[in-house]
């Protein structure tokens, strides 16, 4: 009979030593917006900005100076349509960004969102039926040719989206054809429909101008139908699968990781990072306490790498050894 059970927690060596849950700066993706319009702080999330092509340069080397070494960038147009004929044009914001990126900060791990919801007058994910629905495979030639823009501007990696069916075969074709065999797909694969994307639809301007995306967005009652997108999008390509948003589907990054056998991406989007900004704001929590101990448990629930607003911040509790 054992008197007095050890615990880890009895000195801070022991605690350092015995974690279970490591994170490295190399394991974090930072969201930028990019806008053609002139550089702005986005009122729903205090501290981001869109930046301006002439901004980016200065965000990216702050970025690098923390260690985070990856970014995953989101166009702004300033003209929209009903084609989203931005979201594939050559000269499109997103081009412009990556392409000035890659040539300024060849380090920086490029990744660019392939979706048409910031591009289209309508603000949904892809092409518009008179009906009113989205057209599934007219969308996938559009998706499929934004994410060809994207690897021709000199993108690392293509992250779609939109949650089109067939989307992932449709953009590996298309690359593999053009000669871009190592650009890497980062798939939305277990998208929810869910209200936490708020702020970030106001920061794109990309509020659906009728209906929602719950016809193509995941249903949150649902957790095995996370496993089957995450499988679909494997058997069709994919390197890497997303959950999203994150800390209200801990269960789900968990599923997918045990239950798959591709790196898991969890993505902490606005809705996270804007509660967590108020709260503090208000004098209710404690920002880096919290923001801390979030980015941890989204690590020991499975994830591999975490997209999140607040990467510089994460970094540097890395750094300090304060997390880690
Ligand atoms: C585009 C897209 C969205 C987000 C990432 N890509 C918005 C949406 O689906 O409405 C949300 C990111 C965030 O909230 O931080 N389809």
């Amino acid at each position: 009979m054992i008197k007095r059970p050890r615990r880890l927690r009895d000195s801070d060596r022991l605690r350092r030593l015995a974690r279970e849950t490591r994170i490295s700066k190399d394991s974090l993706i930072y969201p930028i917006f990019v806008t053609q319009a002139q550089r702005e702080e986005i009122p729903s999330m205090p501290g981001q900005y869109r930046e301006s092509l002439e901004s980016l340069p200065g965000r990216a080397e702050a970025l690098l100076n923390a260690g985070v070494s990856a970014a995953l960038l989101f166009g702004i147009p300033i003209n929209k349509d009903e084609a989203g004929s931005g979201a594939y044009s050559p000269d499109g914001i997103v081009q412009k960004a990556v392409e000035l990126l890659k040539r300024e900060f060849p380090e920086l791990y490029a990744i660019c969102d392939t979706c048409m919801c910031e591009y289209t007058s309508h603000g949904h994910c892809g092409h518009i039926n008179e009906d009113g629905y989205v057209d599934n495979d007219k969308s996938l030639e559009l998706i499929a040719q934004t994410a060809l823009s994207q690897a021709q501007a000199g993108a690392d990696m293509v992250a779609p989206s939109d949650m089109m069916d067939g989307r992932v075969a449709a953009i590996r074709g298309i690359l593999d054809s053009a000669g871009f065999e190592r650009v890497s797909i980062m798939s939305y694969a277990a998208k929810y429909a869910s209200a936490f994307y708020g702020p970030f639809r106001e920061a794109a301007g990309s509020a659906p101008a009728f209906g929602d995306r719950k016809q193509y967005q995941m249903d949150f009652h649902n957790s095995r139908e996370a496993l089957k997108e995450i499988a679909l999008d494997i058997e069709e390509g994919c390197d890497i699968a997303i959950v999203k948003p994150a800390l209200s589907y801990l269960d789900i990054i968990a599923k997918a990781k045990s239950q798959t056998n591709i790196p898991i991406a969890a993505y902490s989007v606005s809705g996270e990072f804007s509660m967590i900004k108020a709260a503090s704001a208000a004098g209710y929590i404690d920002e880096d306490a919290i923001v801390a101990e979030s980015a941890v448990s989204i690590f020991r629930a499975g994830a591999d790498m975490l997209i999140t607003y607040y990467a510089e911040e994460i970094a540097a509790f890395v750094a300090s050894g304060r997390i880690g």
